[in-house]
């Protein structure tokens, strides 16, 4: 077992890419006093199509340098990582590496919000290919609601059109309408769609555009920023072992340059990105 250091430290979030700010923003607005560490694999982005092996290796490389770099607490801001690597990382290496630390992911407090939401009991979900083929969101919705008829849409090109800032191409709306168009026709009496991967609210506006009226679209931002608040508010321990100076530290695996642009855009404020590297022993 590893020695951390015990010293107050910044939530951990994580993502592959970019996808994971949308998550970061709301629990900046959520939790605005506590430090937070960000940490996007851009290098090895998308992680949608790769093997739950390789999502597994590559989402532990960063779990675990979060935790060197003294968060506690790590919030996977992905769903495919929260599908492919979550539960092998809390049972699995957690107790090995450090009990007393925590990883959270993104699916079932989205689950917990989405039950109640569906007029019709017909649930949608778009997500990455790895997400939908996890059948994490069907089986994560069941448990808490079996009568919900639920249908996945894996949407493979919605990730690389964010990665490579095309989200507000023209381009763009062939590959929105599509995933659209063949979710509401494998299932018309869809009323409630939930956008399972944090990349996606990215495209909302498009994604708005071709989605007919009187169906509810849910991003994750504000549900996982309410459920980590509720979280901390249950778990004393933890919450005191967040340092709390309002910061937030950005790392990537890719250009920096990129990263700057990019998430100082989305986020609307100049940010700070230090590159770093992954082991890698994932590839
Ligand atoms: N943003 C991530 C998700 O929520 C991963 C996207 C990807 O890397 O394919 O699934």
């Amino acid at each position: 077992m590893k020695e951390y250091s015990d010293k107050a430290a910044p939530i951990g979030v994580f993502d592959s890419g970019y996808g994971g700010l949308t998550i970061l923003e709301q629990l900046r607005k959520e939790l605005p006093g506590h430090d937070f560490i960000y940490l996007g694999d851009n290098a090895r982005a998308p992680y949608g199509s790769r093997s739950f092996e390789t999502v597994y290796h590559f989402t532990l490389e960063a779990v675990e340098r979060l935790f060197d770099m003294g968060c506690r607490l790590v919030i996977l801001a992905c769903n495919t990582a929260s599908a492919k690597a979550l539960r092998t990382i809390q049972q699995h290496d957690l107790p090995q590496i450090d009990p007393s630390r925590r990883v959270l992911g993104v699916i079932r407090p989205t689950v917990e919000k989405v039950v109640s939401l569906s007029k019709t009991a017909h649930v949608g979900v778009f997500g990455t290919t790895g997400t939908i083929q996890s059948e994490s969101y069907p089986m994560e919705l069941h448990k808490l609601a079996p009568e919900l008829v639920v249908t996945g849409q894996a949407c493979p090109m919605w990730v690389p059109l964010v990665e490579n800032m095309e989200a507000n191409a023209p381009g763009a709306d062939y590959f929105v309408k599509k995933y659209i168009d063949a979710l509401l026709s494998a299932d018309p009496l869809i009323d409630t769609i939930i956008l399972g991967c944090t990349h996606y609210p990215l495209l909302m506006p498009k994604i708005r555009r071709f989605l007919p009226e009187g169906i509810r679209l849910v991003p994750q931002g504000e549900i996982v920023a309410a459920s980590l608040r509720d979280y901390l508010r249950r778990h004393p321990e933890m919450e005191e072992g967040i340092s709390k100076n309002g910061t937030c530290r950005f790392y990537t695996t890719e250009s920096e340059a990129k990263f700057l642009e990019y998430g100082s855009m989305f986020l609307g404020e100049d940010i700070q990105v230090e590159r770093i590297q992954l082991k890698g022993k994932g590839v």
